[in-house]
């Protein structure tokens, strides 16, 4: 069985991603980063999703601000003020570890060589964890991240930037720089894989307690999407929870070199890739460009219990 470690900012597609998780694998654990919304509010929904999937998944609280500069947005806009679409859940049972995301990283490595870590935040905890161990990266397996956009069709008010890199561009340097390959789920292929309004709806309906907690927590964000003109149903973190479960799904991926611009006055925290292979770097990201979108929605399918 597969073993998933997490490091989340919880959010309402991080939430169908830990759904999945939960659905699809092993979760040894949730390491929490501050986000879409800040710290106390991602903890409490990774709590929340504790109780809902009825699992002991352990939840570590970790930074609660970027590495150097103050993020120069959050995503409230997106999920709602409490981050899981101010739907007003009471207090979770499950309470968080007293241990420190960033310690749970680098101990729950060594204690599980073969698990697969998946990054669908900002990447404040998992650059720490590095610094603090730098053979971290060795002993990970497989690193899948949600983050960038890789043509500079971003999402943030730095055109070119993609929220989760954009948040914590030093920490996304660090990681980049450190794992010799990742994963990378950008915000593009999010886009190009987004469900049909319709049959998602099916799901919904025909789907368990899951279903109706996503119907609640999805407003927010459905009617953000609808103002922005987007269609169908976008779900990135889930998408990249797709790859991390099931590698074979991914139809069309670039292995490139991928640096994360630090500075720049309307560029910071793009995701700049090498696509003509200029500089001699080595490759470090495998950037995933197409899915079999069937797959992946039966996938979610399974997650919401339809
Ligand atoms: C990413 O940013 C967050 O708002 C989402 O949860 C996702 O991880 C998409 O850019
Ligand atoms: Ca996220």
């Amino acid at each position: 069985q597969l073993s998933l470690l997490i490091d989340t900012d919880p959010g309402v597609d991080d939430a169908l991603a830990i759904l999945m998780a939960h659905a699809h694998a092993d979760v040894l654990g949730l390491t929490i980063a501050a986000g879409n919304v800040g710290l106390g509010h991602t903890v409490r929904n990774a709590r929340t999703l504790v109780d809902l999937v009825g699992k002991a998944t352990p939840v570590f609280p970790g930074c609660p601000t970027p590495l150097v500069r103050m993020p120069e947005e959050d995503a409230v806009h997106v999920h709602g003020t409490d981050g899981l679409g101010d739907v007003g859940f009471p207090e979770p049972k499950s309470v968080a570890a007293e241990e420190h995301a960033v310690h749970a990283l680098i101990r729950l490595t060594r204690e599980h060589p073969d698990l697969t870590l998946v990054a669908l935040g900002p990447l404040t905890n998992l650059a720490l964890a590095v610094r603090l161990d730098p053979t971290l990266p060795q002993r990970v397996k497989r690193l899948v991240i949600m983050g960038g956009a890789v043509t500079g069709l971003g999402n943030t008010g730095k055109i070119p930037a993609e929220f989760n890199i954009g948040f914590d561009p030093e920490a996304a340097h660090v990681v980049f720089e450190a794992f010799p390959r990742f994963d990378l789920v950008d915000w593009e292929v999010v886009l190009r894989h987004a469900f049909d309004d319709e049959e998602f709806n099916g799901w919904i309906a025909a789907g368990d307690r899951r279903a109706t907690f996503f119907e609640q927590v999805f407003g927010t964000a459905r009617a953000f999407n609808a103002k922005r003109g987007r269609r169908g149903v976008i779900a990135a973190d889930a998408l990249a929870m797709a790859v991390a479960i099931d590698p074979a799904i991914v139809t069309r991926a670039e292995e490139r070199h991928v640096a994360v611009e630090m500075d720049g006055r309307l560029t910071r925290g793009a995701t700049v890739v090498d696509w003509t292979a200029r500089l001699g770097h080595p490759a470090n990201a495998r950037i995933v460009m197409a899915v079999d979108q069937a797959r992946f929605g039966a996938m979610v399918c399974r997650a919401l219990g339809a």
